[in-house]
Parts: C-alpha cells; sequence; structure tokens
C-alpha cells in the first residue's frame, strides 16, 4: 500500500513521490531522441503508475511542450485517470506582462495535455514582469474558471512565498506548494528559511532534483576522477572530480543503511529520507528501470537515528 500525503491545505491527496518528467522530450540536457525516446518513457510511465505513483510533474518548457504532450497522451490512456494529480508549470517570461498572457499560456498548457482542468498549476520561477499581486489574481481567476485545481510556485524564496500565500488567501485559494530544489547533496530548503515556512503555512515543499541530478544515485563514484558525469551536467552542477570525492562518505552511509533495509540502494535511501523531512520528492527517470528503482523509496521508513545520521551530512 503506497503512502499518500495531502497537497496542502487543498483536499488533493497523492502519493508520498511522484515522478518528474523534464527527460520526456528534453534533447539539451537529457538528450531525448538519443539512447531513449518515446517507448523508454512510456514504460517509465506505466512502471511509475505499476509502483502506485499518482503526482506528475510537467512544464511548459520542458522539451518545448513535448513533455506536456506525451504526459497527457500517457494520462489520458490510463484506466485510473481520477486518481492522478497532473502538474505542469507557467513561465513568466519576460514578453508576459498581462493576466490574458497567463490564460493563454494555461490554455496552450492544458491543449498540448489534452486536459479540460490541470490539478496544479505552480509559476516556474519569480522573475516576472507582471506584478506579484496581478499574476496571483489572473491564476486565483483560473481556479475560480474551473480550469486549475490548485495553485503552486517554484523557486521562491520564503518571502515571497508567504506574501504569494497572503495575495491568494484574499481570493479564498490556498497556497498549495513551493517547488524547489533540495536534496542531501542541497540542504538551501534548511537553512533559507523555505522549509520552515512550508510547514508554518502548510505549503507542500516539492523537492526537485531529488537524486542531485543522479549524483546520489552512486553510479558516477565508480570512477575516482568523476570523469564519468557527464560533462554538461558537471558544468551545471558544479561538481568537479574534488567535489564528487566529498560526497562518497555520504554515499558510503547511504548503502550502509539501505543494506540495513532489505537491500533498499542509496538513490531510494536519499528519496526516503526527503520524505521523513516532509519533502516531496519528484525524481526524473528515462526509463522503466530507473522510474521502479525510484518508486521502491516508498512503503518503508527510514528510523529517527538514521535521518539523523544522513542530515549531519551537509556537504557544501
Ligand atoms: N521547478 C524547477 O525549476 C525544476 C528544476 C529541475 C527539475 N525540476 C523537476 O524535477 C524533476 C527531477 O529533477 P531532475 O531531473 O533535475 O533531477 P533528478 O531527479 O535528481 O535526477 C534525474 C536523473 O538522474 C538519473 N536517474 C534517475 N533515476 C535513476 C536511477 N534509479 N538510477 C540511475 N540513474 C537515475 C537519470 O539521468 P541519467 O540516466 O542520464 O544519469 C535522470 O535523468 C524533473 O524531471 C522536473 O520535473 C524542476
Amino acid at each position: 500500500m503506497t503512502q499518500t500525503i495531502a497537497l496542502g491545505a487543498t483536499g488533493i491527496t497523492m502519493s508520498a513521490q511522484g515522478a518528474g518528467t523534464w527527460q520526456w522530450g528534453d534533447r539539451r540536457v537529457w538528450g531525448y531522441g538519443g539512447a531513449y525516446a518515446q517507448d523508454e518513457v512510456a514504460a517509465a510511465y506505466a512502471a511509475s503508475r505499476n509502483a502506485g505513483i499518482t503526482f506528475f510533474d510537467t512544464a511548459e518548457i520542458y522539451g518545448s511542450g513535448v513533455s506536456e504532450t506525451l504526459l497527457g497522451a500517457f494520462v489520458r490512456a490510463d484506466p485510473e485517470r481520477e486518481r492522478l494529480v497532473i502538474a505542469t508549470k507557467y513561465a513568466p517570461l519576460p514578453a508576459r506582462l498581462t493576466s490574458q498572457a497567463v490564460a493563454r499560456a494555461l490554455d496552450a498548457s492544458l491543449k498540448r495535455l489534452g486536459m479540460e482542468r490541470v490539478d496544479l498549476y505552480q509559476v516556474h520561477w519569480p522573475y516576472s514582469l507582471i506584478r506579484l499581486d496581478t499574476l496571483m489574481s489572473a491564476l486565483a481567476d483560473q481556479v475560480h474558471a474551473g480550469k486549475v485545481r490548485a495553485v503552486g510556485v517554484s523557486n521562491y524564496s520564503a518571502r515571497a512565498m508567504r506574501r504569494t500565500h497572503e495575495l491568494l488567501a484574499r481570493r479564498g485559494v490556498p497556497l498549495a506548494s513551493n517547488q524547489v530544489h533540495y536534496s542531501l547533496l542541497h540542504r538551501q530548503p534548511e537553512w533559507n528559511g523555505v522549509l520552515a515556512a512550508c510547514r508554518e503555512l502548510n505549503v507542500r515543499l516539492i523537492a526537485y532534483s531529488p537524486l542531485e541530478q543522479g549524483i546520489l544515485t552512486g553510479k558516477f563514484h565508480t570512477d575516482a576522477a568523476g570523469a564519468r558525469l557527464p560533462l554538461l551536467r558537471r558544468l551545471q552542477s558544479g561538481y568537479g572530480a574534488a567535489k564528487l570525492r566529498a560526497t562518497l562518505p555520504l554515499i558510503e552511509a547511504l548503502r550502509v543503511i539501505g543494506v540495513a533495509h532489505d537491500g533498499k540502494t542509496p538513490a531510494q535511501v536519499a528519496l526516503n529520507w526527503l520524505m521523513r523531512q516532509g519533502a516531496l520528492p519528484i525524481p526524473g527517470a528515462k526509463n522503466a528501470a530507473q522510474a521502479a528503482a525510484n518508486a521502491g523509496a516508498l512503503g518503508w521508513e527510514l528510523s529517527d537515528e538514521e535521518v539523523v545520521r544522513l542530515s549531519k551530512f551537509d556537504i557544501r
């Protein structure tokens, strides 16, 4: 039986872990269309669903809309569509200056998804030329129009989140979530106030890059020089050989703890640790094997002592 959690104060519930879908259609960072393509991501969707995952996260910019199109097709063919919680994101691009621009972007996302309503509509990042009150009012309008079930934000600071929470509350809409970078190798939400604000305001923290883009699987640690980390990811993440080596003790601790839980992998232990913080991790998978492995983080729990032991590794 998969654990379920609440999406803040919205009344929506979903599996305690979700699935990210940036990989589904993105060529530049993830190489979609090369070593993996539509068949592999369809199998990743099926494997996630078989393992009880009911929350899927996409964005209008992932693969320039391809991720939404693929996810929409998988969901529409799913016999249990009604149980699923589908999230997408609005990109606050500089040219989008009015509430009509929000409505047009949402309509385009819904068209690609092939849906009349999306469960969670998130603002992808906080930098926007639209005033925050205009933006939140435009989003609340879409909730009242029935095209959006819940509103979330992403990459918002604790302060911006509090302001957003207040603006939406004036329109009778609870802020559902703040999706931020959070993993055992990226602990910023703990010290920048975002995790505390989420707990205080009953806003779900959705943890992106929960495996630190694959580093927490331990698969890049087999080569001490770190040469196996793909170049683009090395540049993007800043994980050169020395920084990667510094994470080895954490990977070892994840391995040891995993062994004590019937052979859980470092990745599964790292995802379970995030759930124990109250976060909803959304690991991205390119294929069925990765999706099934990630879902193995569900259905068991780290002990309090293990959570504390892992939390002590604060590598910056
Ligand atoms: N809101 C935002 O600004 C934002 C930003 C980033 C991501 N996101 C969301 O968060 C999701 C997850 O973040 P992410 O994709 O950056 O990072 P992630 O989930 O930490 O890492 C995903 C990558 O790790 C590798 N991987 C995943 N599972 C694995 C497994 N079981 N075994 C071995 N390798 C595995 C795969 O890459 P390889 O096979 O190539 O190693 C995969 O593409 C995204 O899909 C997206 O929905 C949101």
